[in-house]
């Protein structure tokens, strides 16, 4: 794989990482081991696609005038600026100038919640739910800092939102409802076009965090029928750093970013062209293709969920068994840490996460696992396979031959410790 980069880790002796199908030594945990590493953390990034990188490169070199500039060079650019957008409107049901480009989800997120209430309502209501990214919570939280009100709708214990609890929020003040399309760390797909239409009847404005879902299950702004969506190009196989907001005709934005203007004034800053192109490419192969990767990668998760429930006792599955992300699974095992099973599975060569990337590392319990209504031993016993366009049945298997042995392990362990 040539285009991929390698993760360096420091260690005593700092190295290049094995990527996917590599052999190599591995010294992070100071063991000398052979293994092939497996990459199972889909959702808090994925690879570049060779297809992306080889339609990126061109701009950073041959062709890397500034679309703002008038001669020739800078002309050409901004003509296949404007294609990659067109692209990218089209893979949404939308049009070119509904898509603002930024710097990637948390500020697609920040941009919507704040630069649709800035200077025009001093006192708005901020309805969000339990279990957005800290993107959407910690800007709602901001906005209370600054006067506005904020609900935070709870979720069942399969993730969902309900309709009706967001028709009792909505009590006619001016009100923006953020709720994500599909949750990153449980894998819940909401029921948006339902709760869209219900904050609409109640005049409210609909922002989506749809970085989860963009590139994966299909995602049509008209269908959802939403205000303003987020996306992120690193969750679908394009690279960081460049997202975009989609902003329904006749809502006003305030930037969060002053300066030159791009953006139609929503957005300033020289436009991250390469990482504009890799997007559209990105998502343009991730649509073409989404019904047979749906097919194939949700098959893989259930054969995963059903293993792991055979393998293990006393697993469970967090989130719905439908309405689940086709890459997600999230499974605890009672009586142990979802840290310590991840460093298990990190030192048998297979990378998983215990939740959002952002919460790793963290001894608390996620917020979302907690908002299901689990105990807080319960929600730090989870951890989160996410699996990508690439990922194999024998990946699966091989994930069954290691996850119960590690399980069984830390059980003993626990219970050595217990005693
Ligand atoms: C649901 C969700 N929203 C927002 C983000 C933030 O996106 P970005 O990393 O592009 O800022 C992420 C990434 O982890 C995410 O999973």
């Amino acid at each position: 794989m040539p285009h991929q980069s390698r993760r360096r880790v420091t260690g005593r002796k700092s190295r290049l990482l094995p990527l996917r199908g590599e052999a190599c030594i591995y010294p992070a945990h100071n063991v000398l081991q052979v293994m092939e590493r497996l990459y199972l953390d889909h959702a808090a990034t994925t690879p570049v696609r060779a297809e992306v990188l080889d339609a990126m490169l061109p701009f950073f070199t041959r062709l890397s005038a500034n679309p703002s500039s008038m001669h020739a060079g800078g002309q050409h650019v901004a003509r296949e600026l404007a294609a990659a957008r067109s692209r990218i409107a089209l893979a949404l049901g939308a049009r070119p100038q509904e898509i603002v480009f930024t710097s990637g989800g948390s500020e697609a997120d920040n941009l919507a919640l704040f630069g649709s209430l800035t200077g025009r309502f001093e006192r708005a209501h901020v309805v969000t739910s339990a279990i957005e990214h800290h993107a959407v919570l910690h800007a709602a939280q901001a906005l209370r800092e600054r006067g506005h009100r904020v609900t935070i709708l709870p979720v069942d214990r399969e993730g969902l939102v309900s309709g009706d609890a967001l028709r009792d929020a909505l009590d006619g003040t001016p009100a923006v409802v953020s709720i994500m399309h599909g949750n990153n760390e449980i894998g819940t797909i909401q029921d948006l076009s339902n709760l869209t239409a219900v904050a609409h009847e109640r005049g409210g404005l609909v922002h989506s965090d749809a970085v989860q879902t963009v590139g994966h299950i299909p995602v049509d702004v008209n269908v959802l029928g939403v205000d303003l969506l987020s996306l992120s190009a690193h969750k679908f196989e394009g690279p960081k750093g460049i997202g975009a907001l989609y902003v329904r005709p006749g809502v006003t934005l305030a930037p969060l970013i002053h300066g030159g203007g791009q953006e139609g004034g929503r957005r300033s800053g020289t436009e991250n062209v390469p990482g504009v192109v890799g997007m559209a490419t990105a998502l343009a192969l991730a649509v073409a293709e989404q019904e047979e990767t749906m097919q194939r990668v949700s098959a893989l998760r259930d054969a995963l969920i059903d293993g792991i429930m055979r393998a293990i006792p006393h697993a469970s599955l967090n989130g719905p068994r439908t309405r689940r992300l086709p890459n997600n699974v999230n499974v605890r095992f009672d009586r142990i840490e979802g840290d310590t099973v991840v460093l298990g599975l990190d030192l048998a060569g297979i990378d998983t996460s215990t939740g959002s990337a952002c919460s790793s590392g963290s001894l608390e319990p996620s917020h979302v696992t907690r908002a299901l209504g689990l105990e807080p031993a319960q929600a730090r016993g989870a951890i989160r396979m996410s699996l990508g366009r690439t990922t194999t049945r024998a990946d699966v298997e091989r994930v069954l031959q290691v996850l119960p042995p590690v399980v069984q392990r830390l059980r003993g362990l626990a219970g050595a410790l217990t005693v």
